[in-house]
């Protein structure tokens, strides 16, 4: 990737009320106007819960901050009949990626295949940044996405991490499938790890979920990203 910029991508999962939503970003944006640095070499970008995507982009907008926003799923279908579902172009008000493919999607909603190409395809048709989730380098996935996350399910919230060797070895597989695309690393990323991933020859990013909730463990992990 050169010097192509590294992406740190907060997933919130099913966390946080309203006020903690804003406490976050009060406290996010008291530590990034501290600093000189704009961190210009990272794309930042924090996934809320869908009821808080107005809230955040608000936030960020009132804050001036330099971070995207992101959703955690979207739904198969296009806007109509789908009672509970919220659709790509709902979403694209407020975001630019959306994750799609988490193997908590996977696992505890039933998501498969056939299911999670429909969701990359209506997220591309409203130009939302596709982020792709795989478990392991046989997790198959669409040729046209631009951001595949590796995250073994054994390493997410566990506190055990992948190597970074085996990790990049994972990755280097991956791109050869996948060319052109940007590889993310997830699964128990902290600040004290982070850069262990971003040093690899094939670890364009991260994907923190725990340590993203709170915003100075986020922080360091900007911080510490933005140093390679
Ligand atoms: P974790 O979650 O950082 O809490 O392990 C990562 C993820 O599931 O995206």
């Amino acid at each position: 990737m050169g010097n192509a910029k590294k992406y740190v991508v907060g997933n919130w999962k099913s966390n946080k009320n309203s006020g903690e939503v804003e406490i976050w970003f009060k406290q996010f944006a008291s530590l990034f106007q501290e600093s000189k640095n704009k961190f210009n070499n990272l794309e930042i970008v924090v996934c809320p819960p869908f009821i808080y995507l107005p809230l955040a982009k608000k936030l960020l907008e009132n804050y001036h901050l330099p971070i995207k926003i992101g959703a955690q799923d979207v739904s198969p279908f296009p806007n109509g009949a789908y009672t509970g579902a919220v659709s790509a172009s709902q979403i694209s008000q407020f975001a630019k990626y959306v994750i799609i493919g988490h193997s908590e999607r996977r696992s505890n909603f039933h998501e498969d295949d056939k299911q999670l190409s429909e969701k990359v395809k209506r997220a591309k048709e409203q130009n939302l940044g596709v982020i792709f989730c795989i478990q392991d380098e046989n997790t198959s996935a669409p040729q046209d996405v631009q951001i595949i996350a590796y995250e073994p399910v054994w390493a997410i919230g566990t506190g055990k991490t992948d190597t970074p060797e085996n990790a990049d070895k994972v990755a280097a597989i991956v791109k050869e499938k996948y060319p052109d695309t940007v590889l993310l690393y997830g699964g128990s990323v902290s600040s004290e790890n982070v850069q262990s991933f971003l040093n690899t020859s094939h670890i364009d990013g991260v994907l923190p979920g725990g340590a993203s909730l709170d915003p100075q463990k986020f922080w360091e992990i900007v911080v510490n990203a933005s140093k390679i």
